[in-house]
């Protein structure tokens, strides 16, 4: 699928409260998911999506995404040195990938306020926001079809998923109109982690978000909500509900997506991944129906 002027914008500044102490000198996104860190996976499915400019909005312990990125020379030629042309690969790959630039965020005001700051290298064209920590599995691409709805209907679309109502309240939460596409609604109001009573459908927000740049003034008055935060759902419910703003359309996923932001999720989803691999998978399952057969 061609993308050729869509960037992504991967804000990886948060700070990762959920998984202390892993996180002190660690960003979460680089927390290993099997072999490869949580991050790798998002450029890898921007990539696969025809995206190859990456803006990674960085905060403290930066040092440790951008040296990922990076080439290093001394570990290439000693690989090289020992004919493992296999290892090297793997080192040689994250450099390669994709052109990545880095911009730090300044102060960790939110999601929001991260965004905010891509405006300058995104310039006039929509953009997908990709968050670090959610997995969308590689057999199930989820961009494209998000891409296509934004140029057939000039929208800015977020990405939504039915989840169970008693789980709504973790998530912000979209009220929608049915279109004549099963996979795609029209977002006519969002609400941030609504009590299960009151939330208007059980229509989640995950991590991928197309924006055009038209977010950017909504964004620069969107002042601190839930946490204290400049959030990106207020601003997108701002678009939403405003008729003479650009309209916001959602696709619902139906695929496999990991959360690794959460530790019980992060487990879960290393083992389903783990458990799919074909160096891995035949012989963790059947350690693993053993090890359940013990609880
Ligand atoms: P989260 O809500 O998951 O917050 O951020 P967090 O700080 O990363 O993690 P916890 O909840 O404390 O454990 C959602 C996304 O927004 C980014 C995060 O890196 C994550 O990808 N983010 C959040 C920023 O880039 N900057 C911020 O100021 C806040």
């Amino acid at each position: 699928m061609e993308a050729p002027k869509i960037k992504a914008v991967m804000p990886v500044a948060g700070l990762g409260t959920r998984f202390l102490p892993a996180t002190k000198a660690t960003p979460k996104e680089m927390l290993p998911v099997v072999d490869k860190p949580a991050i790798q996976y998002v450029v890898e499915e921007a990539v696969a999506a025809g995206i190859r400019d990456v803006l990674m909005i960085l905060g403290r312990n930066k040092t440790a995404i951008a040296n990922h990125f990076d080439s290093v020379p001394e570990l290439e030629q000693k690989l090289s040195e020992k004919g493992d042309d296999r290892k090297l690969g793997h080192v040689t790959r994250t450099s390669d990938l994709a052109d990545i630039h880095m911009l730090r965020q300044g102060e960790p005001k939110g999601l929001g306020h991260a965004v905010s700051r891509a405006a300058q290298h995104v310039g006039d064209s929509p953009f997908v926001v990709m968050l670090g920590d959610d997995l969308i599995d590689e057999r199930d691409p989820l961009l494209p079809k998000m891409i296509e709805v934004n140029q057939q209907r000039g929208a800015m679309v977020i990405a939504l998923m039915e989840v169970d109502p008693d789980h709504i309240s973790m998530y912000g939460c979209a009220s929608v109109d049915a279109t004549d596409d099963p996979d795609v609604v029209k977002v006519t109001d969002l609400v941030e982690k609504p009590a299960k009573e009151e939330a208007p459908s059980n229509l989640a927000i995950i991590g991928r978000y197309l924006l055009t740049p038209d977010i950017f003034p909504v964004l620069e008055r969107t002042g601190p909500g839930k946490g204290n935060e400049i959030q990106l759902t207020d601003a997108l419910k701002d678009v939403a509900v405003d008729p003479e703003n650009v309209d916001v359309y959602g696709v619902i996923f139906r695929g496999r997506r990991y959360d690794t932001g959460d530790k019980l999720d992060y487990i879960k989803a290393i083992m389903r991944i783990a458990s799919d691999r074909e160096d891995l998978g035949p012989d963790l399952r059947p350690w693993i129906k053993e090890f359940a057969a013990t609880l």
